[in-house]
């Protein structure tokens, strides 16, 4: 049975709530309650009435909702008395026929899972692009979920009940998807090109990042643009206006990854413009200005220990000296690009000029929790965090492990330990401001000797400049107080201080009347984590929009993930967005 939304909106209550009665499993009090919300604008509308209603539920209703679910494959799924749309989704993942020893596995697991938290394991088997996760894909997240805390998985089932009675609504709309599965699928497909034999990592230049750059390429050809690859890797996709005098909007992000990534950092902003644009493309449709999509090829900071090449050159602030940069195998970044076929002597040449340019619009997975605990597909970024990095090196007196009292060592690794403990409280005593240690070696360290030296990263962010600025000086100080008292010296050496970056209110106001358009509540929220934005914040106005983030919002981890839904939502308001585009007066 398929049904419409003109059909929910003007029906009585009790068929509103018959219709919807298979979606959330056994629970009737969710479409009553969304019920008196109607009309829904849209079938987000309603997907997103239902789940408020799950979140604003008593905390013994939401435990009734995930108690109505049935173990995995167990024994009520294989003596056949599951509901209908429970039948379906499990035996669609061949949850239905496991082999004995697969279910042996999972009913061990059932049953440590209901001993250590006395409800049932849940989750959404048809997985984040609706074609369903692989057995084994569920079996491990189920040893991985088995682990966490009560409270963290009760909201983890909570969620995949939302994407279940989703994809349920789908089905009962017959609704297929426009951008979503190939935005989803093309990220599978770079993504499963990697430097490593395990896990994605795209450095900048590695075979890995000429491959994703050929096809990122090729798919920006195919959906109607014209594509350069210009001399710092950027993939850039031109769709014309009719009217060649136009101005250029920008958009698009970076695709090169951290070590071990996930599959949407970056990839999901250029992915989604290519798929908008192909739409465009496909309907003879134009726009009053030129758009230009950008793969950005560097934005991490892996490779060299420098982030932002691709966009520092679209701004024309690419420091030429840096070309002179080594990575850890000795190779020099000139030799890499010429070796890769780029010449060195046009990098100057990529600058744009901002005249040129109405803005740049980047459309990036949140990589955090906050719009998964909204219930909210998508937001709208209002700043980005400044970011300032050091890498920090003590040295102390190397000696021996056994025979040096504990008051007679200078001991560097106790030493930058102190100051670690120092970032975190420090940072965690005002809201928005966070500070990480993500390196720290004791270089030549033995297990019987005093460190001599031990460095390390650390990063401070904040959306607010005086306060990341005030927590760099008290952290800076605390490093020379602690090291006078041990006896240590150290050096400190500046990598990156990059001012916050504050959205263009004019692009921010008509990324959310799209949102609304769309059905959508609009949330403002800052961006802690750097883009490919902050850089061309230098030479135009910028916007981001948001996509949810998965999986408790965990990024920079293969564990990241978002779904088709999302993304769907994500290009259909980004699609609006450009359509009624209103250039600044
Ligand atoms: C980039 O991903 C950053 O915020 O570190
Ligand atoms: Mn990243
Ligand atoms: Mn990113």
């Amino acid at each position: 049975m398929t049904i419409t939304l003109h059909q929910l909106n003007s029906c009585t209550a009790s068929h509103f709530v018959e219709l919807l009665s298979g979606i959330y499993e056994h629970s009737p009090w969710i479409p009553q309650r969304a019920e008196v919300q109607r009309p829904f604008v849209s079938l987000a509308a309603l997907k997103i009435a239902m789940q408020q209603v799950v979140a604003q539920a008593s905390g013994q209703e939401q435990l009734g909702l995930i108690c109505e679910h049935p173990d995995l494959a167990g024994a009520a799924a294989l003596s056949g008395e599951l509901t209908p749309e429970s039948t379906g989704e499990q035996s669609q993942v061949g949850l239905l026929n496991c082999s004995p020893e697969q279910l042996d596995v999972i009913s061990a697991l059932n049953s440590a899972y209901r001993a250590r938290f006395g409800f049932p394991f849940i989750i959404a088997v048809k997985g984040p692009d609706g074609r369903g996760l692989k057995r084994n894909d569920i079996i491990s997240a189920f040893m991985r979920r088995v682990k966490n805390q009560r409270a963290e998985e009760l909201s983890e089932c909570l969620q995949q009940i939302n994407r279940i009675a989703e994809m349920r609504l789908n089905d009962l709309f017959n609704v297929t998807l426009e951008f979503g599965n190939d935005i989803m699928a093309q990220a599978e497909v770079i993504g499963s090109w990697s430097d490593e034999a395990v896990g994605l990592t795209c450095a900048f230049l590695t075979p890995a990042h000429r491959k994703t750059a050929n096809q990122l390429a090729e798919w920006m050809c195919a959906a109607g643009m014209q594509v350069s690859i210009d001399a710092i890797g950027n993939v850039v996709g031109r769709y014309l206006s009719d009217q060649p005098d136009a101005k250029t909007l920008i958009t698009g992000s970076h695709y090169d990854t951290v070590c071990n990534a996930g599959k949407y950092d970056g990839r999901e902003g250029i992915l989604l413009a290519i798929a908008v644009v192909r739409h465009l493309h496909a309907r003879g449709e134009k726009l009053p200005y030129h758009l230009e999509v950008i793969g950005f090829s560097e934005e991490e900071g892996v490779r060299f220990k420098s982030t932002f090449l691709g966009s520092n050159a679209v701004i024309g602030k690419f420091d030429l000296s840096l070309l002179d940069k080594t990575d850890a195998a000795g190779v020099v970044m000139r030799e890499a690009l010429t070796e890769a076929g780029h010449d060195v002597s046009c990098i100057a040449a990529i600058a744009r000029n901002p005249q040129d340019i109405l803005g740049f619009v980047e459309v990036h997975i949140e990589q955090g929790p906050v719009l998964l605990q909204k219930n909210l597909p998508v937001g709208i970024v209002s700043s980005i965090a400044g970011s300032s990095r050091f890498l920090v090196e003590f040295t102390g007196v190397a000696s021996h492990a056994g025979t040096t009292p504990m008051d007679m060592r200078k001991d560097a690794a106790v030493a930058a330990a102190e100051i670690i403990l120092f970032i975190e409280k420090r940072c965690a005593m005002v809201a928005a401001l966070v500070g990480t240690v993500g390196q720290l070696q004791v270089p030549e360290g033995s297990v019987n000797v005093i460190p001599q030296r031990c460095v390390f990263s650390m990063d401070i962010r904040a959306a607010d400049n005086l306060v990341r600025e005030a927590a760099v000086a008290a952290i800076l100080q605390q490093i020379d107080t602690v090291c006078q008292r041990r006896g240590i010296e150290f050096s400190i050496n500046k990598i990156i201080d990059i001012p916050a970056v504050q959205c263009a209110p004019w692009l921010m106001n008509q990324l959310q009347r799209a949102t609304e358009n769309a059905g959508v509540p609009v949330v403002v929220l800052p961006s802690g984590a750097g883009h490919d934005a902050m850089a061309m914040a230098n030479i135009t106005d910028v916007a981001m929009l948001f996509t949810r983030c998965g999986n408790g919002g965990i990024s920079h981890n293969p564990l990241e993930t978002m779904t088709a839904d999302d993304a769907e939502l994500s290009a259909q308001i980004f699609l609006d967005f450009l359509r009624q585009l209103k250039p600044q007066a």
